[in-house]
């Protein structure tokens, strides 16, 4: 009979990924079927990140929970950012966890299931060979993994502490896997990496690759049965010329970019490392509007990092307001072990940083109720893939923006014109023309 495996996947796209290849690693050797009901699970995993410290310190508080309510016989397993920077701790701290392993070393999954005590967090491991099994969570998309780690270091940054180098897969193994989920059925294909546009850095073994991002975009659009390309997360540092003029110039890949910003103050982000400085950033904001008008633009921005003066959360308002995101993702900087920044002693004070945040989200929502208004009347493409309640069904346009209509399960998979009727700030509701 089949095993029941519950598994719940915090944090990025990367993490859906490694629970997905987790999933089908688990599946090579024995079935499991997934529940979401952690009282009748054999194996309970929780693919954690570790990029804010909230979730970090839920974590505990969590095994708890699945420890009271789990069946006798079944295990505990602890996967990702949180495992690869706690490592051991986890057992001293939670003694019914019976393995432990890093966001590198996901495809030992089978191995710590079978092994008590099992714990593996080698952030150096080269995982570029095996990191692709054959499980999809959603069949209209597929998410594939073109580089794993990151070099960057910036300042208030864990992953590369928990995932390592940055390593690029090779371009073969990464076309095959499109061409495979394409002929499946998925029609999308999503890019992922920390530093997507930086591919080619470094394949395994060391060396540098024969293909950019750009040209990598390039061939996997050459794949027919392959109607959109996303990707997420490039860096502004590496958005050159030949890389927006790719994204502009071709149909298939979506007109959705993620810019993300940090801070609009030069010297907050020196201070970040991030390599950039605003003027830069602005400049290539102004070069993709003008390319490529009609994509939409989001970005991550962090506030209450240390050293940020009122002045440089104004910079960061007034970057947000040339620049017109579509959307953002804000946070209040949290300090994170092994980082450089969680050594800097000029720190925010949490009122203040929490105020940023409030001023910064209210003003993103004033410039959404200008901007929304305008999609009213519009016809957008919308790529349909998730059934909601009331007869609704939602898909999203090349923007990325959700678009909700009438409809029945018929249109799931499919592409179609939607006129919109109803624009509202997180949702477009509309009809299909
Ligand atoms: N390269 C990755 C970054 C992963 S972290 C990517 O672009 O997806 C995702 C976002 O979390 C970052 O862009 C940053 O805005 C935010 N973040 C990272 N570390 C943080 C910290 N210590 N405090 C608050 N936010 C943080
Ligand atoms: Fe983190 Fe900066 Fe890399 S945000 S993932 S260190 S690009």
């Amino acid at each position: 009979m089949a095993k029941k495996l519950f598994l719940k996947t915090l944090g990025c796209a990367m993490n859906v990924r490694d629970s997905e290849h987790m999933i089908a690693e688990l599946n090579r050797i024995e079935r499991y079927d997934l529940t979401q009901d952690e009282s009748e699970a054999d194996l309970i995993i929780i693919n954690t990140c570790s990029v804010r410290e909230k979730p970090v310190n839920k974590l505990f508080s969590e095994i708890g929970q699945f420890v009271k309510q789990k069946k006798k016989s079944a295990k505990i397993g602890v996967c990702g950012c949180t495992a690869s920077h706690l490592g051991d701790e986890i057992f001293k701290r939670a003694p019914e966890v019976s393995f432990v392993l890093g966001a590198r070393n996901v495809s030992k999954i089978t191995q710590a299931v079978s092994t008590d005590k099992f714990l593996d967090i080698n952030i150096n491991y080269d995982e570029s060979k095996y990191a692709f099994g054959e499980f999809r969570q959603n069949p209209y998309k597929a998410y594939i993994n073109i580089s794993i780690g990151c070099d960057k270091k910036c300042a208030f940054c864990i992953v590369p502490h928990t995932r390592g180098d940055e390593i690029s897969i090779p371009h073969e193994i990464i076309l095959s896997e499109a061409e495979k989920a394409a002929k499946e059925g998925a029609k999308e294909i999503f890019l992922l990496g920390q530093n997507v546009n930086n591919y080619g850095r470094r394949v395994g073994g060391g060396k540098r690759g024969e293909m950019n991002f750009s040209q990598l975009l390039t061939l996997i659009s050459k794949i027919d049965e392959v109607k959109r390309i996303r990707f997420t997360s490039p860096h502004p540092l590496h958005m050159d010329d030949e890389f927006l003029e790719t994204f502009s110039s071709n149909p298939k890949i979506c007109k959705s970019m993620h810019m993300p910003l940090q801070s609009g103050s030069t010297q907050i982000l020196k201070s970040m490392r991030r390599g950039y400085t605003k003027e830069w950033f602005l400049e290539r904001a102004q070069k993709l509007r003008q390319m490529s008008p009609d994509t939409a633009i989001s970005t991550d921005i962090i506030v209450g990092f240390p050293g940020e003066s009122e002045e440089d959360f104004e910079d960061t308002m007034n970057v947000m307001e040339e620049v017109g995101f579509e959307q953002i993702f804000s946070f209040k900087y949290s300090a994170r072990p092994l980082t450089s920044a969680a050594q800097m002693t000029n720190i925010v004070d949490a009122k203040t940083a929490s105020s940023r945040l409030k001023k910064l989200q209210e003003r993103h929502a004033v410039l959404l109720d200008k901007m929304t208004p305008r999609y009213k009347e519009r016809v957008f493409e919308v790529y349909f893939e998730e059934l909601r309640e009331n007869g609704m069904i939602a898909g999203r346009t090349s923007q990325n923006f959700t678009v909700c209509v009438n409809g029945s399960e018929d249109l799931l998979g499919k592409i179609k014109n939607v006129k919109i009727t109803r624009p509202q700030r997180l949702i477009l509701y509309g009809q299909v023309v």
